[in-house]
């Protein structure tokens, strides 16, 4: 059978991260984060994260071809091709749409799944506000549900200390929230009119939610 591909679109906070690390073990697929990369790359201090940094903290988009060619590159290698990928925050603009369209095309991954979280602006601002995510294995946890707070060691590795994103602060959050209706919210039409869209209802706790998107993938 041919590997599946799985696109996670979806506001910030919907819980993109949370549910392709479950989808990434479930399903054996490779896991493509643009923001993980970008995040890694400003951590690193490379040329790519010195770039990215500054519309990252302002809640702004990355430029599309630094992520196309992130993108480009990384789907070409022989784990993708051979597990599949699960692309988490790509694309984001329909610029990113259409590149990835051809990309897929040329290097033959097909059997695409789209599938959309849709989420109330309300829970998401709580959910962002709450995060905190651990600096050893990315982890990601929250104030309100997990009962963490900054600076404690990781309760799942337990060797790194949890942090706040500097992007979760309140202004970025709803820069972040602007920045997605104009530019991301209009993949969902996209996806749908090629008839690969799956709706998921993405407000509820976390297990209820993971189990209606594997229902439809199933
Ligand atoms: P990125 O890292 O992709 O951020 P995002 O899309 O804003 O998404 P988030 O990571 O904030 O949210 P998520 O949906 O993954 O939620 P999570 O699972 O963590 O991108 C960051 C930045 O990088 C962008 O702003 C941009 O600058 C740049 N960038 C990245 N990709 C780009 C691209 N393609 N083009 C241009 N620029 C790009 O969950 C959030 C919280 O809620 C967690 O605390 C979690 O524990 C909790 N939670 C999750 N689900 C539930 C639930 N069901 N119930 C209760 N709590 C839940």
């Amino acid at each position: 059978m041919a590997t599946r591909n799985i696109i996670l679109l979806g506001p910030p906070g919907a819980g993109k991260g949370t549910h392709a690390e479950r989808l990434v073990a479930d399903y054996g697929l490779v896991h493509l984060s643009t923001g993980n990369i970008l995040r890694e790359a400003v951590a690193a201090g490379t040329e790519l994260g010195t770039q990215a940094k500054t519309y990252m903290d302002a809640g702004q988009l990355v430029p599309d071809e630094l992520v196309i060619g992130i993108v480009r590159e990384r789907l070409a290698e022989d784990d993708i091709q051979q597990h599949g990928a699960l692309l988490d925050g790509f694309p984001r603009t329909l610029a990113q749409a259409e590149a990835l369209e051809g990309v897929m095309e040329q290097l033959k991954l097909t059997n695409l799944v789209v599938i959309n979280l849709s989420v109330r602006d309300e829970v998401l601002i709580r959910r962002l506000s709450g995060r905190r995510m651990c600096e050893s294995c990315g982890g990601i946890f929250n104030v309100y549900r997990d009962g963490v707070e900054t600076g404690q060691s990781c309760p799942s590795c337990g060797k790194g200390e949890l942090y706040q994103r500097s992007d979760d602060r309140e202004e970025a959050i709803a820069q972040r929230l602007v920045t997605y209706r104009e530019k991301s919210a209009p993949l969902i039409e996209y996806y749908a009119q090629r008839g690969l869209l799956i709706d998921v209802d993405g407000n509820d706790a976390e297990d209820p939610v993971y189990q209606r998107m594997t229902a439809n993938l199933d």
